[in-house]
């Protein structure tokens, strides 16, 4: 029996990562959070390619771009990412890293740049991978994939909450605008847009718990 290849997208803070870690963990598969990578080149850029204005210099990046290597390895049961041999599972979730991200991920340079590392991953099957083209552009045979949604209202509290227990204090209207701005950038790019593959289940998980969700993906993932 193969193992499968799940793909999960959908919008930002519909608990596409976490819902993905416990089902990868549950049928012993790897995961990959694809958006961890595309913050990895966020981090790198902020940290080599500023101009002095504070703006990133997008050809200095992509000039740079093979200078990049991005690892997932396991550390203490969890998947941590590595940039250059250096630990960013923390610094990629800093709000400078959140605020430049969605401009980096619309660059195709980077975006192909990134692609071999997804596909290498799910060659061997029993992998899921999480992030917003992996249905539509990064792995269309995938045997299952999903699209997350819940509405900007739900998807406004558990980001104020979540930053909340992280110490960050942001109004709610400001995490609604974020989230909003984000998901117009994703859906509006000319390269891999935000979109639902035309055969991914809708996962619509605005009155779900994340256990109801995952029980609820799990019910469609059947032996292949
Ligand atoms: O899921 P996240 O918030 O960590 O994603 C960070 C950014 O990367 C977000 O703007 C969407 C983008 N992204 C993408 O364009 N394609 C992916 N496969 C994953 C993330």
């Amino acid at each position: 029996m193969r193992k499968p290849v799940i793909a999960i997208d959908g919008y930002s803070s519909t608990g596409k990562s976490s819902i993905s870690k416990v089902i990868a963990n549950e049928l012993d598969l790897i995961h990959m959070d694809t958006g961890a990578l595309y913050r990895g080149v966020t981090y790198f850029a902020l940290k080599n390619c500023l101009e002095q204005t504070g703006e990133i210099n997008l050809e200095k990046l992509f000039a740079q771009l093979p200078l990049i290597k991005i690892e997932f390895k396991t550390v203490d049961h969890e998947l941590q990412i590595f940039l250059n041999d250096e630990d960013i599972s923390q610094q990629i979730r800093d709000k400078e890293v959140s605020s430049n991200v969605s401009l980096i991920a619309c660059q195709k340079e980077v975006r192909d740049y990134l692609m071999e590392t997804q596909r290498s991953i799910a060659k061997e099957g029993g992998v899921i991978l999480d992030g917003r083209d992996i249905g539509t552009v990064v792995l269309p045979d995938a045997d299952f994939k999903f699209f997350l949604t819940a509405s900007i209202e739900e998807r406004t509290r558990r980001r104020y909450l979540e930053l909340k227990s992280m110490g960050v204090n942001m109004l709610e209207e400001e995490v609604r605008e974020n989230l909003t701005t984000r998901d117009k950038i994703d859906s509006e790019r000319e390269v891999a847009p935000l979109k639902k593959a035309e055969d991914a289940i809708i996962i619509d998980n605005t009155t779900l718990t994340k256990m109801e969700t995952i029980l609820l993906i799990k019910s469609y993932i059947h032996p292949i």
